[in-house]
């Protein structure tokens, strides 16, 4: 459905794109991450023809955006960064506005603005004129206007920004329900969002492809991957830690400190960062240890976000084989 072949895009001396290439399948939801200035936008505006690229092309489903602009825009719904619109109309106004603009006219445009509106929970703002919408709304009213044609192809950029808690739900879940039928590429700084969402994620750094794959297989980059928070009921954290330092399945243990008295909790980093849950378990009751509490970490995105898109972690991580963020590992002594 979309096919990005070697994309670029260059603003006088700033190459804000660099030969990007990916493809998203019907049913996927791709999640596009990257600091700020990274080119996710850029890239969204050369997909959606605003913009034209420097080199490189795209097929949004089987159009080209250099030969058929006109016809990826039909197959397209675009949430454009900061949600631009017409200010001085109302919001009904402004969607009956865009339906026209798609070709519907009479009964069916009718229709079309009452679904948005109902999907997009529009209702008590429909006669508000736009300029006095809160920024929720505001981002709302926008993307109902991406979806009044009913696009297979939809390209949101940072639909949850700007909205709160409960509307953020709302919209993942409208997100959700859309994306068996359609392809959705959506940016995002909420790395929760990531796995809340999307069927696979691309973190772009300085107009390049530093990562992609299945949420899960971004988290299994992730140092913390597979390792272990367990509470147990006991004074003194130094046996303990001794004593998992001594598992052959544990790689490293760090004391998380506690403020509840009589209570210890670690974090056991597993060799290899395989799955030891098992293994660990079957120690503790072995031991007849008691267990407060016992949280297996599938990794953390926002650390591999960090590594990706950071030259120093990246190159200290290489160099150190450990964490970046300054946190103190009671490594096992290796022989
Ligand atoms: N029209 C333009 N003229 C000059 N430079 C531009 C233009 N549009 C974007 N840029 C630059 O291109 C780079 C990429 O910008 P872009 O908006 O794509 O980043 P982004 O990944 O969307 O960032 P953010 O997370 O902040 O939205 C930035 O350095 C930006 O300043
Ligand atoms: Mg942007």
């Amino acid at each position: 459905m979309i096919r990005v072949h070697s994309l670029s895009k260059n603003f006088n001396n700033l190459l804000a794109v660099d030969q990007v290439s990916f493809e998203v399948q019907r049913g996927e939801v791709l999640g596009f991450l990257g600091p700020n200035g990274a080119g996710k936008s850029t890239t969204m505006k050369m997909l959606t023809c605003f913009i034209p690229p420097s080199s490189g092309t795209a097929e949004i489903c089987g159009f080209s955006i250099l030969n058929n602009p006109l016809q990826v825009r039909s197959q397209i719904g675009y949430l454009p960064e900061s949600a631009p619109s017409y200010d001085e109309m109302l919001v009904g106004e402004f969607l009956r506005f865009v339906a026209e603009i798609r070709g519907y006219s009479g009964r069916e445009l009718n229709r079309r603005v009452s679904i948005v509106i109902e999907m997009t929970s529009l209702g008590d703002v429909k006669n508000q004129m736009i300029e006095t919408l809160s920024k929720g709304f505001r981002q709302r009213t926008c993307l109902a206007q991406a979806l009044i044609h009913d696009p297979p192809v939809l390209i949101l950029d940072e639909p949850t920004d700007g909205l709160d808690p409960n509307q953020k739900h709302e919209v993942r879940s409208l997100i959700q329900n859309m994306s068996e039928e359609r392809t959705i590429l959506i940016s995002t700084h909420i790395l929760e969002e990531v796995d809340a969402v999307c069927t696979r994620a691309m973190i772009i750094s300085e107009g390049r492809v530093v990562g992609y794959g299945t949420p899960d297989e971004l988290l299994s980059q992730s140092l913390y991957r597979n390792s272990i928070i367990v509470s147990v009921n006991a004074e003194d954290h130094m046996q303990l830690m001794n004593d998992f330092n001594r598992l052959d399945f544990v790689y490293s243990v760090e004391h998380i400190p506690e403020k509840q008295q009589g209570l210890v909790t670690m974090r056991l980093y597993p060799e290899n960062k395989n799955s030891i849950a098992p293994q660990l378990k079957h120690y503790l009751f072995s031991k007849n240890i008691p267990i407060e509490q016992f949280i297996v970490n599938r990794g953390r995105m926002d650390e591999v976000f960090r590594e990706l898109t950071n030259e120093d972690r990246k190159t200290l991580r290489r160099q150190t084989g450990h964490f970046t963020d300054g946190k103190n590992l009671n490594l096992k002594d290796r022989q």
